[in-house]
């Protein structure tokens, strides 16, 4: 079932110094027909946030992003989000450093709650299939706390191991290891965000209560003041310390 969720290994690795963004030339790579493709950037001068923000790339840190056509159906999307998130996490943790995740996909340290990474899911669907997917990640590794804003950190600002490759790699190996089965108990296990009171803004308003779960494929289940909420996308805020 893994190869189905395509979790397995990628079938081409393409590495470019520079470029715009990796996840626009995954998308490139889609149009054209490609797939299993893992495109790697050293920097990136139109790196993209979630939300329409931009992503700050300076040289240093690992921008990736993987092309997938998964035989799944569109709503299972989320999975490979909260997989990808899990799969930085982890690698953080192997280098040394204390990383949590806030729903849905970012990559936090533990205490501070400063981010070292970040997940942007894109993808084509078809009325009962994904067309194609993109997981792009964007991880501060080797990257000087002078080249970050006030609310970020990275790897090695922190003191961990900032080997720009052996952290891709732990983030390549984890991805393709994790059982889909698996990935929201792997998620819950690093998750900063359950047991806690949040603000969620999503499309269709504000949720605000204690957060309780994540539920399949990746939604957030607040307990508000009028009962419990499931929120399927939005902008997490934690509201006090943990
Ligand atoms: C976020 O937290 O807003 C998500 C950030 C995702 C950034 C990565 S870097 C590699 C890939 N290419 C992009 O343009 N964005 C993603």
């Amino acid at each position: 079932d893994a190869i189905a969720y395509g979790l397995d290994a990628p079938d081409v690795v393409e590495y470019h110094d520079r470029l715009p963004s990796t996840n626009d030339r995954a998308r490139n790579l889609a149009v054209e027909g490609a797939t299993d493709v893992l495109v790697v950037a050293g920097t990136q001068t139109g790196g993209r946030g979630r939300l329409d923000r931009t992503w700050n790339s300076p040289p240093g840190g690992v921008y990736a992003s993987l092309l997938r056509r998964p035989d799944r159906p569109p709503a299972h999307a989320p999975v490979y989000t909260l997989a990808a998130a899990v799969a930085v996490a982890r690698a953080c943790r192997e280098a040394g450093v204390d990383a949590v995740i806030k729903w849905p996909n970012d990559v936090l340290m533990a205490e501070s709650e400063r981010k070292l990474a970040g997940v942007l899911t894109e993808m084509e669907g078809e009325a009962d299939r994904i067309s194609w997917l993109i997981v792009g990640v964007g991880v501060n590794v080797d990257v000087s706390g002078g080249e970050l804003p006030a609310t970020a950190t990275s790897v090695r600002v922190e003191g961990g191991d900032a080997d720009r490759r052996r952290f891709c790699q732990r983030v390549v190996e984890t991805f393709h290891a994790l059982d889909p089965d698996d990935v929201l108990a792997a998620w819950r296990e690093y998750a900063a965000t359950l047991g806690r009171e949040v603000r969620v803004e999503t499309p269709g308003g504000v949720v605000e209560g204690e957060a309780v779960d994540v539920e399949f494929p990746g939604a957030l289940v607040v307990r508000t003041d009028d009962g419990e909420r499931t929120v399927h996308a939005g902008d997490c805020e934690h509201l006090r310390p943990a």
